[in-house]
């Protein structure tokens, strides 16, 4: 069901949960002042509980105060890419924020969006916590008639003119620790851009064998349709999952992902992609990994690893 701004901030100001589109994906949004709102979301998207959730914020002030002081960089870091797609997480004053968000961790994410609307909407309401608007485990939505598939036709989505989700994925997450900066979750910002602001390219601590975000633990991103990852697609496949400018075999169902040299448009639909293959039962498809491995493209490619594991 389609709500409008006023409608949204009323319904999260009076302990509501609405949907509500950012650049990157759809957020099921409630107040961090909410907290039945709040443990609400965990239920609604069958989260486990040790999974924190993003403060959502419209001025950095709203992170001071939560914190003894603002880590090193993270000034410079915020000039740069806020509003926009970068997450940062740092030590909080564990008693001045939910420990539902934060899932009884000393630290909280925080990330201000630049979607119009999304931040309009905070402007009026004041922090909200947003994870992605879809079922644990599966894609995230970036449109609203997805956040409908996953929670029905009468959920609250707000929706104006300007209701997409132009990047497609959502933002990168970086934790402090000891004094310098790690990629928690590949994202909209690649770990390339960051290197003007930190002079050093942070790695990726999920590489390594114990995640840093509690959620990158679980399946995720994952269709019900099995996909099978490969350079090649076999002869005796029936659907590929590919780009409009790669030849494929004849009499194959080509769903195209975008174009080999923009990122950007394979980021922008590979949900709705992924969503298509449940939305026709399609029961497994070849999906050619045969693109490059650097910026935004190592998002892509960690997305579809995540998206093909059982
Ligand atoms: O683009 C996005 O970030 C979207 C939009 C709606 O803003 N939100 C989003 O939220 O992706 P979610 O809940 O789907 O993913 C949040 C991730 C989880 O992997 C969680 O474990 C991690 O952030 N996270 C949150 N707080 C954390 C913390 N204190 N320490 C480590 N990881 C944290
Ligand atoms: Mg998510």
């Amino acid at each position: 069901m389609i709500i409008t701004l006023e409608e949204a901030s009323k319904r999260l100001l009076s302990g509501g949960v609405v949907a509500v589109p950012t650049e990157t994906v759809f957020g099921l949004a409630a107040s961090i002042y909410h907290e039945e709102a709040i443990k609400q979301i965990f239920m609604f998207k069958g989260r486990p509980s040790d999974n924190p959730l993003i403060t959502h914020v419209s001025s950095i002030k709203q992170v001071e105060v939560l914190t003894e002081e603002l880590p090193q960089d993270f000034i410079n870091l915020v000039e740069v890419f806020w509003p926009g797609p970068l997450t940062l997480v740092i030590p909080i004053i564990k008693e001045r924020l939910s420990s539902t968000i934060c899932a009884g961790l000393p630290t909280a994410a925080f990330r201000m969006p630049s979607h119009r609307i999304a931040l309009a909407l905070i402007e009026k309401t004041g922090p909200l916590v947003m994870p992605s608007a879809n079922l644990s485990g599966k894609p995230s939505s970036t449109m609203s008639s997805h956040v409908e598939s996953d929670f029905g036709k009468e959920f609250p989505v707000l929706a104006g003119d300007d209701t997409n989700c132009s990047l497609g994925l959502e933002s990168t997450i970086l934790l402090y620790k000891n004094g310098r900066w790690t990629i928690g979750r590949l994202g909209a910002i690649s770990p390339e851009q960051l290197f003007p602001i930190l002079d050093y390219i942070p790695t990726f601590e999920n590489e390594q064998k114990k995640p840093v975000c509690p959620g990158q633990r679980y399946r995720h991103y994952a269709p019900k349709c099995a996909l099978h990852l490969t350079d090649t697609p076999p002869a005796d496949c029936d659907v590929i999952i590919g780009f409009n400018d790669r030849e494929y075999p004849k009499n194959k169902r080509v769903i195209s992902i975008g174009s080999l040299v923009s990122p950007e448009e394979s980021a922008h639909s590979l949900y709705s992609v992924l969503r298509l293959l449940d939305d026709e039962s399609i029961p497994q498809a070849w999906v050619d990994t045969h693109f490059p491995h650097e910026g935004l493209w190592s998002t892509i490619r960690e997305r579809l690893n995540k998206a093909s594991k059982l």
